[in-house]
């Protein structure tokens, strides 16, 4: 029998979790198969990521409404895609990037070109009958390796206003030999922490991520009360259980200084490096994420040279899943670790070579969700497929935040012994 082809592709317009617009786009192939992808959205976005095409009409949905890239999957992408094999996806993503013909896809957007990625590497899997992790997988022989669960459970900077200022409080379960046992610490310490706030009368309200947003009134009180909660929850800090921060500095970047507590202190790159080698010291942080603002590759590097050899250094929107920014870092020794967002790029195959330069460097890599989710869960086959032993999925609360997680605990059990977890290995390169 011949290959399916690409019989029809349809995007419509549909909401995140934040309740703006975004894409839906769905494929269905000539021997029946169909399957659906739904794009994320960032918050804080990194100024050299793909374009996200929004129509920018005022009068719907605040400016927001994807109308113009939901056209340009069905006028302008469909009619070329049709007939076309959905195996092939690196043809497939070089015909969308060619028909885009920018460097950011401004001019389809990225959230059009990467609805179909997606729904053609979704459709293609599922036409095979093989799990997606599988059929992306460079060598799917090998043992699969399940990721590390990097959880946001305080919220703060854009994705919760009133919040701290420092963007995501991580708890990092690595000490644990499955993805299961490792889901289950991140949750009982998410109640636990829930229990603590509650007790000390703080808010308990969440924010985009699925953390709590209390006003605690320093970084160091949220580690303390993280700490607090480990323990509480009968994990240890030194063995099971560890923290990760994502500074996203470049929204506290103003004339030239970081400005933190509410406008209260102001550090130079100098005096904030000097202050994440204090917080390393004191407290249990493996990993460091966007610790100085995206223009900043002498910080950068500086940085990395005081911490690399402790923590991980991630870049985010330093690097915005970019080849050439990455390739830039790893020249400078800018950071030793790549955080993965696919809408920062716009195809799954630039995405693919994007951890490749990564993994070559030896550096981490954190396949991750965006603020404005969907119950889409590519990423948790992607972290599979990729190896890349990270993710950053949220708090184990919400649905589109645990909708990766629950996909994730499918694909362990699936796999069985085929699979080993991550664990504290990709901590201690
Ligand atoms: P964003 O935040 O999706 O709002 O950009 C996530 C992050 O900075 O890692
Ligand atoms: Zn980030």
């Amino acid at each position: 029998m011949d290959d399916p082809q690409i019989e029809s592709l349809n995007a419509m317009e549909v909401l995140d979790s934040r309740g703006n617009p975004t894409l839906r786009v769905e494929i269905l192939l000539s021997d029946g198969t169909h399957e659906v992808a739904l794009v994320p959205s960032g918050a804080s976005k990194g100024k050299y990521e793909a374009l996200e095409l929004r129509d920018g009409v005022k009068g719907r949905y605040g400016g927001r409404g994807v109308l113009v890239a939901v056209d340009n999957v069905n006028e302008v992408i469909k009619p070329v895609l049709l007939n076309r094999s959905p195996f092939d996806q690196n043809d497939i993503d070089t015909v969308l990037i060619d028909l885009d013909g920018t460097r950011d896809k401004s001019n389809l957007g990225a959230n059009a070109t990467l609805g179909v990625s997606l729904a053609v590497a979704r459709v293609a899997a599922a036409s095979r009958h093989i799990p997606l992790y599988k059929y992306l997988s460079r060598d799917p022989s090998d043992k699969a390796i399940m990721p590390v669960p990097m959880l946001n459970v305080i919220n703060g900077g854009r994705h919760a206003h009133g919040s701290g200022d420092v963007q995501e409080f991580m708890i990092v379960p690595a000490g644990f030999s499955s993805f299961k046992e490792a889901l289950r610490c991140g949750a009982e310490v998410y109640q636990s922490l829930k229990r603590i706030l509650e007790q000390k009368g703080y808010s308990t309200n969440l924010g985009d991520e699925g953390g709590f947003a209390p006003a605690l009134g320093s970084n160091e009180a949220a580690i303390e009360i993280l700490i607090h909660a480990i323990g509480v929850a009968g994990y240890s800090t030194e063995k099971h259980c560890f923290i990760a921060l994502d500074i996203a500095a470049t929204e506290l970047f103003q004339g030239n200084q970081y400005v933190m507590n509410q406008g209260q202190t102001h550090y130079s790159k100098e005096e904030l490096i000097d202050y994440y080698s204090s917080l390393v010291k004191s407290y249990p942080i493996i990993s460091i994420e966007d610790g100085l603002e995206e223009d900043d590759w002498d910080g950068w590097t500086m940085l990395t040279k005081a911490l690399g050899s402790e923590i991980q250094i991630v870049g985010d929107d330093l690097f915005t899943t970019n080849k050439s920014r990455i390739l830039e870092g790893s020249e400078k020794l800018a950071a030793n670790a790549l955080l993965t967002k696919f809408n920062q790029i716009g195809t799954l195959t630039e995405t693919f070579q994007a951890v490749e330069i990564a993994q070559a460097e030896n550096w981490g890599v954190i396949i991750s969700h965006r603020s404005g989710e969907t119950e889409d869960t590519t990423i948790a086959d992607l972290a599979v497929a990729t190896r890349a032993g990270q993710i950053k999925a949220g708090a184990p609360c919400r649905s589109e935040r645990v909708a990766k997680y629950n996909r994730l605990l499918k694909i362990e059990d699936e796999l069985g012994a085929d699979s080993e977890y991550a664990g504290t290995a990709i901590y201690n390169k």
